[in-house]
């Protein structure tokens, strides 16, 4: 089996070339590396960017240095590939309204590119979109708990309305994207799936204020630097192990049921943010320095996936409880920490 990775250098991308090398395949990395999240972060920038490059060079992943957005190459190095995943993005908020031309042409282009090379190459392609295509007016039906915002049902599937309430460009791009992926299955015949997606957290994650929360506050909860929580730390999410959307991906591969799907790690790993500061007190055994600061505009105070749908018609569960998780997490970011200190810019 030969799977061509888009945004393979990524944080989740790294996970299914992992995965994938694993399990006997040829596996290709096509990313521009450009991640431009990094550059906000006080990460040592320039390294923390070929981290994973690094790493998956070790394991054998072929890498090309090369942009979604650019379709000929694109389609030129997928050549034999049986599967594409791709998880290449803009996948900040922030930046989808500072920057909103990189933000579409990254998101929606280069995502067209790749239904594009997957309807002439005749392969299947999972492509990640996020719960943000819901929108925000889920802020509205929430009632405010001590630690956490709450709802009644928990679960929100793949049936509720979207993009509701106030949006922004990442909206915009995330769910034309879906859209897109939605349209080649119905009028090409692609075998393709869009994965909205939850929090994700895990190892190789260089989480900062704009992306990736869980390693954010683990990092600084290591490192002994404060966190600032925007809004009133109650937001929820049913926060997802890497490894388990990998799992997802490759049970689309083995069903090829295209469609929509809801990944999250349901009800059961639901956490608000003051509740994972809680978990990183305990792990490391003293509670991190948190500021508050007020709420980012377009932010989605809850989200908690049904996943009923993945269930049933993939056969997938996700596997790795948040306690689980988030300790393997801090073990990975105590073993790099230089990674984390120091600006090289
Ligand atoms: N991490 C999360 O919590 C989360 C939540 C919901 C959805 N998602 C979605 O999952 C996917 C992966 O997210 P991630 O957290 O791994 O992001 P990431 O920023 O770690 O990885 C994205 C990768 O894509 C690459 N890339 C960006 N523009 C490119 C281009 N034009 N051509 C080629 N490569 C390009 C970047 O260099 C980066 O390595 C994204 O689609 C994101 O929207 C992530």
């Amino acid at each position: 089996m030969k799977v061509l990775v888009t945004g393979g250098c990524g944080f989740l991308g790294s996970h299914v070339c992992e995965f994938y090398i694993k399990r006997g395949a040829e596996v290709i990395s096509y990313d521009n590396m450009t991640k431009h999240e990094l550059e906000r972060t006080e990460f040592a920038a320039e390294a923390a960017r070929n981290y994973n490059w690094d790493y998956l060079k070790k394991i054998g992943v072929s890498l090309i240095k090369a942009d979604i957005r650019n379709h000929q190459e694109l389609l030129g190095n997928a050549q034999g590939c049986d599967y594409i995943v791709h998880t290449a993005a803009q996948p900040a908020m922030t930046i989808s309204w500072e920057d909103p031309h990189l933000d579409l042409s990254t998101n929606v282009i280069g995502t067209f590119n790749v239904l594009e090379t997957a309807r002439k190459l005749k392969v299947p392609v999972a492509s990640c979109a996020t719960v943000h295509v819901y929108g925000n007016r889920i802020n509205e039906t929430l009632k405010e708990g001590s630690r956490r915002y709450i709802r009644e049902p928990e679960g929100i599937d793949e049936g509720h309305p979207i993009l509701e309430g106030t949006l922004t460009p990442l909206h915009a791009s995330k769910s034309a994207a879906d859209f897109y992926v939605k349209t080649y299955a119905d009028t090409y015949g692609v075998e393709a799936a869009s994965f909205r997606l939850t929090g994700i957290y895990g190892a190789r994650q260089f989480g900062g204020e704009d992306h990736g929360w869980v390693a954010n506050f683990s990092i600084r909860s290591v490192l002994g630097r404060p966190i600032t929580i925007f809004g009133s730390g109650k937001q929820v999410r049913d926060i997802i192990y890497a490894t388990d959307v990998c799992e997802a991906f490759d049970a689309f591969y083995k069903a090829r049921r295209p469609g929509i799907y809801n990944i999250g790690g349901g009800p059961a790993t639901a956490t608000s943010l003051i509740e994972c500061i809680d978990m990183l007190e305990k792990i490391n055994g003293g509670r991190p320095d948190v500021r508050f600061a007020a709420d980012r505009h377009g932010d989605l105070r809850y989200f908690i996936c049904d996943i009923s749908k993945a269930k049933t018609r993939l056969g997938w569960s996700p596997k790795v409880m948040p306690e689980e998780g988030i300790s393997s997490l801090v073990g990975w970011i105590r073993e790099n920490r230089p990674f984390f200190i120091g600006d090289d810019k």
